[in-house]
């Protein structure tokens, strides 16, 4: 069996990262003798300046032959003027939603060996390990009607959609159910139940999914409730359930409470398990190109393509352990090593590399 892998390096630090996450790819394809098979595109700015479209005709044909796609990071300064249509973004958005790939699993474990970049106290954040489960094919990142008009006042209104429809909310929870069950078996899902009727609606749906896995504890929290819980006490939670926007922004501050937003991998899968690999943190523009990015996100999103995508435990566990050793050593990339004499991106990709060996 051949395992069809397609990368889309984007922008921005992306190249960077990806060419040393592709190197791991290599070192697993001989060693387990996988039949990897990688191709390449273009995504975010770097299509559009290739083609005026940050996700052409022929990077989708591709995506949606492939079996899975590792991505680094799209956008910049570089196309802040672009019209919104063509935005970098509107890439990843574009294929996120054209390969329906709505579950978009954001694990935020802390890394012992990282406990002291936490911004957080050692005792509130060491042995964390939460995973959000975003919903990310809906939700007021794609509802419609949407834009900026005029009014007849001559003002101009921006206007967005918050819509989600059960389906929609049915799927995404069953996800999330089935994600606790296999981890603590707690569930949190978060909302704003009190403002906003999306979100009443998406409570109720959530309930009625909960009556099928009696053996998964449900809690309910409001959105900006969780998010001072997450940097109050975050051990509270195991797998935490919210849509596109919420989930965005939670699972950034969640990235942080393991010390950087530089070592978080995640994975956007569809109904069956195909799925996009991306770390959670973006491009990174302030850095491209000096070399000193943190590659372990990618890194970690490629072990986390084999156990989702590609059902390759064994092969994810041999990368996260390789990474974790890494660690141990006291490797450290700039955004994690606070004060201490730091690696460059190649020399932490290489160290990875030595303990896959
Ligand atoms: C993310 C990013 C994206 C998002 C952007 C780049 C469109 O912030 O994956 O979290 O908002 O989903
Ligand atoms: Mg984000």
């Amino acid at each position: 069996m051949t395992q069809n892998i397609l990368i889309l390096k984007g922008d921005g630090i992306g190249p960077e990262i990806v060419d040393e996450a592709v190197r791991v790819i290599r070192v697993v394809d001989q060693k387990y003798n996988l039949g990897t098979r990688l191709s390449e595109a273009l995504i975010g700015g770097a299509a559009y300046d290739a083609h005026g479209n940050p996700l052409p005709g022929e990077t989708m044909t591709q995506a949606m032959a492939a079996d899975a796609i590792l991505l680094g990071a799209v956008g910049g300064p570089k196309w802040n003027h672009v019209d919104a249509a063509q935005r970098p973004e509107k890439g990843l958005l574009g294929i996120r939603a054209g390969l329906g790939l709505f579950a978009n699993f954001r694990p935020a474990i802390l890394s012992p060996q990282l406990a002291d970049a936490s911004s957080l106290k050692h005792e509130l954040v060491s042995g964390l390990d939460i995973l959000i489960v975003r919903e990310l094919t809906g939700g007021i990142y794609f509802g419609e009607p949407r834009g900026i008009r005029t009014l007849k006042s001559g003002e101009r209104e921006g206007f967005n959609t918050y819509r989600y429809s059960e389906s929609e909310i049915r799927r995404i929870a069953h996800v999330a159910f089935q994600a606790a069950r296999k981890r603590n078996g707690r569930l949190c899902s978060v909302d704003k139940s009190n403002v906003l009727e999306v979100t009443v609606l998406w409570r109720e749906v959530v309930e009625q999914v909960a009556t099928e896995y009696p053996d998964v504890e449900l809690s309910h929290m409001l959105v900006d409730n969780a998010a001072m819980q997450l940097v109050r006490a975050p051990k509270q939670f195991d797998v935490l359930l919210t849509g596109n926007l919420f989930g965005d922004i939670l699972s950034d501050v969640a990235a942080m409470l393991t010390g950087s937003i530089g070592m978080l991998p995640s994975a956007s899968l569809d109904i069956n398990n195909k799925g996009l690999y991306e770390p959670v943190h973006g491009s990174a523009p302030d850095i491209a190109g000096q070399g000193i990015a943190n590659p372990l996100a990618t890194i970690m999103s490629v072990a986390m393509m084999y156990r989702y995508t590609f059902n390759r435990e064994d092969v994810a566990s041999s990368i996260e352990g390789a990474v974790s050793r890494v660690l141990d050593k006291g490797m450290r990339t700039a955004d994690i090593a606070n004060d201490t004499a730091s690696v460059s991106t190649k020399e932490m990709g290489n160290a990875v590399i030595a303990e896959l060996g």
